[in-house]
């Protein structure tokens, strides 16, 4: 049998995770772990990198985003699960990207520009800042990944990582793979204002929110505002409830939309609908999260477990690139 290709992905543990990491990340996860070779990364340095004012959260969101990847399915027998920092050879590769790396791509970076803009209130003017997807594209090829599962805004560190590795084969006769993304068919969800899903606008509903909360956020939702009555008829696309309801109410989305249409469906009755799929889907992952955070020893062994695994990789690879250079 042909070796499986690499995966490699990663999340920062900035807060709790919610619905938009469910459906855009982890399903998608636990679906390529059956396929692939896959490494499953706590980005705690990228986590830093923007949090550092206020780190004090750092060791509890951890925790709790590893407690979520395997309540929602995540299997470490199946899947690498580790903690950036654990394993140094991440930093060691980043140093050689970074020799490499021409500023002006970093400056020319759409998401650093963006950062700087939406996250003005904090000192981000930082040298590590700049060199965020420097390291992003250390996290892949430490692994030699050739795939990296992400959300289409990350694609431009893609770009970049590819760059970086052109470079880095040219420079020191490397055969780093040129890593590709695969992104997800399933539609963004949006936040529950209409706005993007976002920790700073508060517009999610998170992995362990309890059953009755989901139900009140669901009932807070916008929906198409050209119906005020019942019979009025309805506009789905321009409804949210509707986004989430193609997502969590796979059978009923035709009948959903003509219903709306038609003005045969109150909105108030259609996110009770949405409020008891939503809970339907998470209530066993609610189950299994709060019975792995009373085991937060289970979960220190599996980072523990990870951190050899992913060390024994990375080391492997960077001796390879240290032979090539210091030889
Ligand atoms: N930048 C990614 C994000 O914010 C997280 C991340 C860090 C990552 N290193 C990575 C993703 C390597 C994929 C591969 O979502
Ligand atoms: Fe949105 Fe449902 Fe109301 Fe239609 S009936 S506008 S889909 S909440």
């Amino acid at each position: 049998m042909a070796e499986k290709k690499v995966v490699l992905s990663g999340m920062r543990p900035t807060g709790p995770l919610h619905l938009g990491h469910l459906v855009g990340a982890l399903s998608n996860w636990i679906a390529l772990q059956e396929e692939y070779s896959c490494f499953f990364m706590v980005a705690d340095w990228h986590a830093l990198m923007s949090e550092y004012e206020r780190h004090q959260s750092l060791s509890e969101y951890i925790v709790d985003n590893v407690v979520d990847w395997l309540a929602c399915g995540i299997d470490p027998d199946k899947a690498v699960v580790f903690l950036q920092s654990d394993v140094q050879e991440h930093l060691d590769l980043y140093m050689l990207f970074s020799i490499l790396t021409p500023l002006g791509w970093l400056e020319r970076c759409p998401t650093y520009k963006e950062q700087l803009q939406n996250l003005s209130t904090r000192q981000l003017q930082t040298h590590a800042f700049i060199g965020y997807p420097v390291l992003q594209a250390a996290d892949i090829l430490i692994y030699e990944a050739e795939l990296v599962p992400v959300g289409e805004d990350q694609l431009p560190h893609l770009e970049l990582a590819r760059e970086i590795v052109r470079r880095a084969n040219y420079y020191f006769g490397l055969d780093l793979p040129e890593p590709q993304p695969l992104l997800t068919k399933i539609p963004r969800l949006p936040g529950l204002d209409g706005r993007k899903m976002s920790k700073s606008y508060g517009n999610f509903i998170s992995l362990g929110e309890p059953a009755d909360e989901v139900t009140k956020k669901v009932s807070r939702m916008i929906t198409d505002p050209a119906r005020i009555r019942k019979t009025d008829p309805g506009h789905p696309e321009v409804c949210s409830v509707f986004t989430y309801h193609r997502v969590f109410s796979e059978g009923d989305v035709a009948e959903i939309e003509r219903d709306c249409r038609a003005g045969k469906i109150g909105c108030v009755e259609c996110k009770r609908h949405l409020a008891g799929n939503i809970n339907a889907r998470l209530e066993p992952i609610r189950s299994r999260r709060q019975e792995l955070l009373a085991k937060r020893d289970l979960v220190m062994d599996i980072l523990r477990q990870g951190k050899e695994r992913a060390g024994a990789v990375a080391r492997r690879v960077w001796s390879k690139i240290r032979q090539k250079i210091w030889s």
